[in-house]
């Protein structure tokens, strides 16, 4: 990223396939929520797990979403999904336990394991698997000291999600061995297929991360939730007030407006705009002879394995920024398994800008 605006302030036009954020600004009736709260002067701390209010939107979201009942106190709203997963490495992470998760993963999961002086156990994932882990995978990849199976679906490098009847058979798996569940659902929401379960559906003793970051447009206001089952809300309550008192006061009241029917139709606008990007560029990349898995049903990355072109990615993203402008992330970036061989593209640019990455994208592969 820092090169790509090295070389557009040197005159070039980049096209940036590496944001892992909406190009889509926040809704207008969410801004104005916060233009509101401004003016009432709501700009002190809030109660540390956030306002009841939004608590209760998201409780009847899991309602309308999912047909789960989860009472508002289960819910605790933090600075991002980012503060929801501090919190919740503090809460179920020790020193010298193990962490089975998905190697290629959202990187920062590994850092917040590595910050407990836990161990993150890395499960090899490839597009045979959906790159989400299947059972005889955990069952070879367990170890003594493992207590927790951290999940990500749909994920984030790979854009696959974890098909209910899986979710099912690793929670009874889980459960089995004693280990916690927690499950990031932040691209809920963007996701492409009917089913999109919540691991809540499957079992209510799980864990759940999730944002207003994606779906909902909200990178920079950082807001996030996290759902616990009810024997660990007063422990993640005293964690919330110790470590950030509170999530931002003004974002909690704007995400008010997010359940209203004028910004469900914003949101459900942009879900079928990544759509259309999501089928032009699997339909671009596989005819450029890239291998994608053929399951890409939720937020806005392809993970492609670009091994017949080259076998260091982080070179090929280099020289494609360099030598053709087009902008996207190594494997390298989110794990060690084959990651020489894959890179992250995302979608969080219009429709224009993609078919010239892939225009440039042609040129540089042939
Ligand atoms: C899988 C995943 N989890 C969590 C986060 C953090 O999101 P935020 O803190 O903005 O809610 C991201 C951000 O890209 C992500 O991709």
């Amino acid at each position: 990223m820092h090169r790509a605006a090295e070389l557009e302030r040197q005159g070039r036009k980049i096209v940036h396939m590496e944001v892992g954020e909406p190009d889509f600004s926040t809704a207008q009736p969410v801004v104005n929520a916060a233009k509101n709260a401004l003016d009432r002067g709501l700009t002190q701390y809030t109660a540390a797990p956030g306002i009841p209010e939004l608590r209760e939107s998201l409780a009847l979201q899991y309602r309308d979403w999912y047909g789960v009942n989860v009472d508002k106190d289960q819910i605790l709203i933090t600075p991002g999904a980012s503060g929801g997963l501090m919190l919740l490495a503090n809460l179920l992470v020790s020193v010298g336990d193990g962490i089975l998760i998905s190697d290629p993963a959202y990187p920062c999961v590994r850092n917040f394991i590595h910050l407990m002086s836990a161990e993150p156990q890395l499960v090899p994932v490839g597009i045979a698997q959906n790159f989400q882990p299947n059972l005889q995978q955990l069952e070879s990849y367990i170890q003594s000291n493992t207590t927790g199976l951290w999940l990500a679906s749909p994920s984030n490098p790979t854009g696959t999600i974890m098909e209910r009847s899986r979710l099912e058979q690793v929670c009874n798996w889980a459960r089995g061995k004693n280990l916690h569940v927690l499950v990031d659902e932040i691209y809920h929401g963007l996701h492409y297929v009917d089913d999109m379960p919540s691991v809540l559906e499957v079992d209510q003793s799980c864990f759940v991360v999730n944002s207003f970051s994606k779906y909902f447009g909200m990178t920079g206001w950082r807001l996030g939730w996290i759902v616990v089952p009810e024997p660990y809300v007063e422990k993640a309550n005293v964690l919330a007030q110790n470590l950030y008192i509170s999530a931002p006061s003004i974002a909690q009241y704007a995400a008010l407006a997010a359940f209203t029917d004028e910004a469900r139709i914003i949101f459900e606008q942009r879900r079928e705009a990544f759509r259309k990007r999501r089928d032009y560029l699997t339909a671009a990349l596989n005819e450029l002879g890239l291998e994608l898995s053929d399951n890409i049903q939720g937020a806005f990355y392809i993970y492609a394995n670009i091994s017949r072109f080259s076998q260091d990615s982080e070179k090929f993203c280099s020289d494609l920024l360099e030598n053709y402008g087009v902008a996207i992330t190594p494997g390298s970036d989110f794990g060690e398994y084959k990651s020489n061989e894959f890179v992250r593209i995302a979608f969080t640019t219009g429709l224009e800008n993609l078919q010239l990455g892939i225009e440039r994208l042609k040129s540089a592969l042939t």
